[in-house]
């Protein structure tokens, strides 16, 4: 059984016992342990079903801990780092013999983001180690976006969940690696790809089909998935015309009077704000998923911004576009 609490002391306790702790951050909650412990870090594997090849992220209280992490930082990378942390960026950068292999699946390269949530932050501070996290959430599933999700997930496991509220972000960091000086794009994310532009200028996208393992399992094809099947429509008026039975779902992106009757509805930001959009997407994916329904319906936003976030991760949920 999974045990929620709300009490820090406590998670840090476990951490420090060696065990695994799901905590809060802005984005998703985490299933955390010390990133300096090989095999401490084997049991948030174990525990989520994760394959060995997929790396996870270090998370670290301040940028002054990076020298524990990295070899080296290039100046692109530090600027965003300056701008964006703590945040929801996760950079790639040069590992240092700290991390044991097992945190980058063998990569030279570790993935390091210093989290915003004061929850995390504190967490931390507390800590005399990084902690090593993947999202909260079994392999492929729908992330947590607060105590009560990952406590369904792990529920016939032993776990400590550390509750710090709704993440505010709702969805993961975006994730970007170098090429000397050239950022490249692992995963779309919670700060959208033209924001980091306006920055460093152009930013070329990692080929997710060269290679059998993904470049970042985040790319894998399949992920975030719930297990109704979800098919994805261009356009609300799709909706009438499907013969689907009477158990069915449909995701809005905002208000809509078109919906045809008999569907359960969760519209993402009545104010058609794609960061609300964001914050509400794995809580409505988790609430329908839930629902015991035949088929979810999910509307994609417009391609724009975190528009476009939150149609990656929906075209990874679903199973079939109308
Ligand atoms: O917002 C987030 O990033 C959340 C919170 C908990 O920090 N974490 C998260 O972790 O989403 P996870 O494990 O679900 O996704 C991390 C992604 C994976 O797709 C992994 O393959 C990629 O980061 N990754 C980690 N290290 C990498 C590396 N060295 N090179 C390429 N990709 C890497
Ligand atoms: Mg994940």
């Amino acid at each position: 059984m999974a045990i929620v609490t709300d009490d820090i002391e406590i998670a840090v306790k476990k951490l420090q016992n060696g065990e695994v702790v799901a905590f809060p951050t802005e984005t998703v909650y985490g299933l955390g342990a010390n990133a300096f412990s090989g095999r401490k870090v084997r049991k948030i594997f174990e525990l989520k079903g994760r394959p060995l090849f997929n790396p996870l992220i270090v998370h670290i209280a301040s940028a002054d801990y990076l020298d524990e992490i990295a070899t080296s930082v290039p100046a692109v990378a530090k600027k965003l780092a300056d701008l964006y942390w703590p945040g929801p960026l996760t950079l790639l950068l040069p590992k240092s013999r700290n991390i044991p292999d097992l945190v980058t699946a063998g990569m030279p390269t570790v993935a390091v983001r210093v989290p915003a949530h004061p929850v995390a932050k504190s967490l931390l501070e507390k800590l005399d180690f990084p902690l090593a996290a993947p999202s909260a959430n079994k392999f492929t599933g729908i992330s947590p976006t607060c105590a009560a999700h990952v406590a369904a997930a792990f529920s016939d496991q032993k776990l400590t969940i550390l509750d710090g509220g709704h993440c505010k972000k709702g969805i993961e960091s975006t994730i970007i690696g170098f090429k000397n000086e050239t950022p490249i794009l692992y995963r779309l994310g919670a700060i959208p790809i033209e924001d980091i532009e306006a920055i460093t200028g152009n930013v070329e996208i990692m080929n997710q089909n060269k290679g059998v393992k993904p470049a970042a399992p985040g790319m894998m094809k399949k992920h975030y998935a719930p297990r109704t099947p979800l098919v994805l429509i261009k356009n609300i008026d799709q909706l009438g015309k499907v013969k689907f039975g009477k158990n069915a779902g449909v995701i809005l992106f905002t208000d809509n009077v078109n919906v045809p009757a008999g569907f359960q509805c969760e519209i993402l930001s009545r104010h058609a704000d794609p960061e609300e959009a964001c914050a509400n997407l794995y809580a409505a994916l988790h609430r329908l998923d839930n629902a015991q329904l035949d088929f979810v319906f999910a509307e994609l936003l417009p391609e724009t911004g975190l528009g476009v976030t939150i149609n990656d991760r929906l075209r990874r949920a679903a199973s079939n576009i109308l």
